[in-house]
């Protein structure tokens, strides 16, 4: 049946003001907090939808999107968008958006909060304090790793990696990178960057190792036990990308076996688990996958991926969309 109003399925409460905005074109279903993580729950109702703005952590496949015969854009909540089968997307006619820039600064930050927190021992040394231990201060308390002088490697220099290099130059730290292609020659010199060619040889000359690509098949599990072996034993893995461009049961041997130094982690392979040896290993600081969550960033990205969802409905060009895949 055709609607008078196009039909909206929004797959978690987002912030008031986006919603708002959609209420204006379309009418809204609101999902319960992890009700459409399930993609049975995706295929049986999605068929009456023209529209579905949803989480990274919404399966939308092939099954999905073929079940969907009035859909017309997906938007997904989120910059990444390997939670999408945008090949069969796109074989169907349905777009395919996400919200890229406006989450970058505050990925940025996290990232670097994320590396002092490792470093610096912040969560164990709450931690201790909490539990009654800190008597008086100590010479040798919590000693961890400074930051400038040493390298930081980033592995995908795309606007995260860019925002997190610039972070840390300013903590006086030296940038390396690998990236499939070099980037502008003015990105490389605002950042003193040296480009790196390989996985294996930016794992070898970085204190610390960021992974900031996007999880593609090439990227699937690039840090696995073979680079863990080639990282310096004082050296420290930052993920905030997704959870699958790591092997986590070789990060995991690595932290125990002090292969390496420490980890904070902020994305994971099968989310909402966690590995449980990474549940007990040490110096690792872990988080759930909470980079962009500032208020102002989650409004902005639900304000892109509503602004999407409302030009397609409304027949726009492709070309006014410009946070089209
Ligand atoms: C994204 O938007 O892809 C990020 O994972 C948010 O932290």
């Amino acid at each position: 049946m055709a609607h008078l109003r196009p039909k909206v399925l929004v797959t978690e409460p987002i912030p008031e003001k986006c919603l708002t905005y959609l209420n204006e074109h379309a009418d809204l279903h609101i999902g319960k907090i992890g009700e459409f993580q399930r993609e049975d729950n995706l295929v049986r109702t999605i068929s009456d939808y023209d529209a579905l703005l949803c989480m990274l952590s919404t399966p939308v496949t092939k099954e999905v999107l073929e079940s969907a015969q009035n859909l017309k854009i997906v938007a997904n909540f989120a910059v990444g968008y390997n939670n999408i089968d945008v090949e069969a997307a796109k074989s169907l006619g349905i777009k395919v958006a996400n919200t890229p820039d406006v989450l970058t600064e505050a990925c940025g930050d996290f990232a670097m909060g994320l590396l002092m927190a490792v470093t610096r021992k912040f969560n164990a040394a709450e931690q201790y304090l909490r539990e009654g231990n800190f008597t008086g201060w100590e010479p040798l308390g919590f000693l961890g790793m400074e930051l400038r002088g040493k390298t930081l490697g980033i592995a995908g220099m795309g606007r995260i990696g860019q925002a997190f290099a610039h972070r840390a130059r300013a903590f006086g730290m030296n940038i390396a990178y690998y990236n499939r292609t070099k980037v502008d020659l003015e990105v490389e010199q605002a950042l003193n960057a040296t480009y790196i060619s390989s996985i294996e040889e930016l794992a070898e000359n970085s204190d610390v190792l960021s992974l900031n690509c996007p999880l593609t098949d090439e990227t699937h599990h690039l840090v696995n036990d073979r680079i863990f072996n080639l990282m310096p034993q004082h050296s420290i893995l930052i993920n905030i990308s997704r959870g699958a461009v790591v092997d986590e049961t070789a990060l995991a041997n690595a932290l125990h076996m002090g292969t390496i130094a420490g980890a904070g982690i902020d994305v994971f392979e099968n989310e909402p688990e966690v590995h449980s040896k990474l549940l007990t290993a040490p110096n690792c600081v872990l988080l759930p996958h909470i980079a962009s969550a500032t208020y102002e960033t989650r409004e902005q990205i639900g304000m892109l991926a509503s602004k999407a969802i409302v030009s397609v409905l409304k027949g726009e060009a492709d070309s006014n969309i410009p946070n089209l895949i």
